[in-house]
């Protein structure tokens, strides 16, 4: 019975969308397609099936998970106090790319999903096959980006298969994710403003605008200025804290900088989830270039030719605008689409990345983009996977 298969066995694509409700029913992990990226699935209300999340991914048990939901009647079950604040950001971003952080309602989850927090953050994913597939599970979903650990967010089925085959129970294909990058993750405050805690398909413009009120923007540029012994290790789990994200406010980020070191001193956990840990980094080294056309082309062609004479397999990642410039210095030539439709940058980011890996280039240059909208999610995973390293000319 091919239902029946479980995990350390042989993962599979599951057929129909009955058959992974089941299994997610019945307290097994499946991954499946969002608008955004695809994630690994599991009942939230169940610890055995959540632990086996974390345990699949290779991720750290600090770092708490996003439950996903089809329709707003099921928050109230594991959530209290709503505010205003948060109904408006819902009535006009759900479903879709955007995370809220809420008060989680104590023994309705399992602790595991809230990594022993009072919060628990919740977003209704945009995509018919995530609606369907929650819904006829009759299960909140705690859903991580379906990635092992340190590797990229998975866009396509084939990705998910590559990192987690055999470690989970199923696959559901829906083709390509749609937007790319992970969802926005917000926390709204006392006075009707809000934190955006890891930028996302939903831009913090677009938060204001229904807000009324100031939202806290995070700089997607966190290296220069902060520590990397602070921010070393391996895995995804830092994607909000932050010390990774690079909040403005620069005595928050000091401070907080000071605690993750002071924790690595004493191997102390420290207290934002997933602060002692990095983001996705390539293999090779990947750098960031940012800044007038002409410029950025000139420091691009210059810096692969280093690179030869160096001896490494050299990779870019650029706008088609500009790819032909770089073609005949470089190994491993991916396109970010056109430079005046960043979305399609942001759903061709991942993929790329892996390819490099694929490709084993050993020195990557990226052509930066704007933060506007989507720019500033786009800009954060770049500077995450670069770890740091960003070049303005
Ligand atoms: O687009 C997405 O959000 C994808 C798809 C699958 O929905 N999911 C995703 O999940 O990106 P994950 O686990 O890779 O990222 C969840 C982020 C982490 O950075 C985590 O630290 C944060 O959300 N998070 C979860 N619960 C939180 C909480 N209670 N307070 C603060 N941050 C939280
Ligand atoms: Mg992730």
């Amino acid at each position: 019975d091919h239902l029946s298969s479980t995990r350390n066995n042989e993962s599979r694509y599951v057929e129909p969308l009955s058959a992974a409700a089941a299994l997610l029913a019945n307290g097994k992990l499946v991954a499946f397609p969002t608008e955004t990226v695809y994630g690994l699935g599991a009942d939230a209300r169940n610890t055995d099936a959540v632990a086996g999340i974390f345990e699949a991914k290779g991720r750290p048990s600090d770092n708490p998970l996003i439950v996903h939901i089809a329709d707003r009647s099921e928050l109230d079950a594991f959530v209290e106090d709503v505010s205003e604040a948060d109904e408006k950001l819902m009535a006009a971003f759900w479903p879709g790319p955007l995370t809220l952080v809420l008060p989680v309602r104590p023994g309705a989850l399992s602790p595991k999903v809230t990594a022993g927090l009072d919060t628990v953050a919740v977003r209704m994913p945009d995509h018919p096959v995530a609606l369907e597939l929650i819904r006829a599970s009759g299960c909140p979903l705690a859903a991580p980006s379906a990635n092992r650990s340190g590797r990229p967010s998975p866009t396509l089925a084939s990705h998910v298969w590559e990192d987690l085959n055999g470690r989970i129970d199923g696959i559901v294909d829906g083709g390509p994710a749609g937007v790319g990058v992970e969802s926005t993750v917000v926390r709204t405050d006392a006075y009707g403003g809000a934190t955006v805690l890891r930028p996302g398909g939903i831009s913090v413009a677009e938060l204001s605008q229904v807000l009324e009120a100031p939202v806290n923007q995070v700089s997607a540029d966190h290296g220069a200025d902060i520590d990397p012994e602070a921010a070393m290790g391996t895995g995804e789990a830092a994607e909000l804290s932050p010390i990774q994200a690079g909040l403005p406010q620069a005595d928050h980020s000091n401070r907080l900088v000071d605690e993750a070191k002071e924790a690595a001193a004493t191997n102390e956990a420290p207290r934002s989830p997933g602060m002692k840990y990095t983001h996705y980094a390539p293999s090779g080294q990947l750098e960031v270039v940012i800044g007038s056309d002409q410029r950025v082309e000139t420091e691009i062609r210059e810096r692969l030719v280093a690179a030869r004479m160096r001896g490494e397999k050299t990779g870019v990642l650029a706008f088609d605008e500009h790819l032909a410039f770089y073609k005949e210095l470089s190994d491993v030539a991916l396109s970010l689409g056109s430079k005046h439709d960043l979305r399609e940058a942001a759903s061709r980011l991942y993929a790329a990345l892996r390819q490099f890996d694929e490709q084993k280039t050993t020195y990557m240059l990226a052509e930066g983009c704007s933060e506007d909208g989507i720019g500033l999610a786009i800009m954060n995973r770049m500077s995450k996977a670069a770890g740091g390293r960003i070049h303005r000319v």
